[in-house]
């Protein structure tokens, strides 16, 4: 009796698994990912309200929209602040911070994100790394300007910015390991 049932558990088992990982939705795989990432709701919200007009999703997928969306935040980020901020921002260490950010920010966009997306495409995974992980760090330094401000403006973009950052980071360590593995043999 309690051999059967065994039996028929691992038959199940045995069944299940193909098909289970043959209807892995994006969905499913998505709830991978985030769930292994530190900011599992950010990363929910995030990747699924871009996902649906894409058809296929990988993990190299999720890594590359991740770069894209914060890349698209950080560049209206910097057209924005350029444009207005600068006049409306009082006070001259406001001000002197405020530039400071823009400066940042430029590198955010167009040399780390951008080299990061460049990277992703020729799979060089560790490029990525090094240059989201480049990215979270100028955002840091941006709001350490605002340190004694009454005001800090750019602080809810700054935290995206980091946060996102670190969810890519996290998704591409999920790259770099699997190269490691498939290396291996
Ligand atoms: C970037 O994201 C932050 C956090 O969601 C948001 O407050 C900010 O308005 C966004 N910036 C732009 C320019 O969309």
């Amino acid at each position: 009796m309690k051999l059967i049932t065994i039996f028929l558990e691992m038959a199940t088992f045995i069944i299940l698994i193909p098909s289970v990982q043959s209807t892995l939705s994006h969905t499913s795989l998505l709830e991978q990912i985030c769930r292994q990432s530190p900011h599992y709701h950010l990363c929910t919200m995030t990747l699924r309200s871009s996902i649906n007009h894409r058809s296929k999703e990988d993990i190299a997928g999720f890594a590359r929209l991740t770069l894209e969306i914060v890349k698209a935040n950080a560049s209206l980020t910097l057209e924005h602040v350029q444009k207005g901020y600068i006049q409306q921002t009082n006070g001259l260490e406001q001000k002197r911070a405020m530039r400071d950010c823009i400066a940042l920010y430029n590198m955010i966009v167009n040399v780390h994100l951008r080299e990061a997306l460049n990277a992703m495409e020729k799979y060089d995974y560790k490029i990525v790394k090094q240059r989201v992980y480049a990215a979270s760090i100028q955002a840091e330094i941006c709001e350490n300007k605002f340190k004694n401000s009454l005001t800090k403006p750019l602080k809810d973009t700054n935290r995206y910015v980091q946060n996102l950052c670190i969810i890519a980071a996290s998704i591409v360590n999920k790259l770099l390991l699997q190269n490691h593995l498939t290396s291996a043999y």
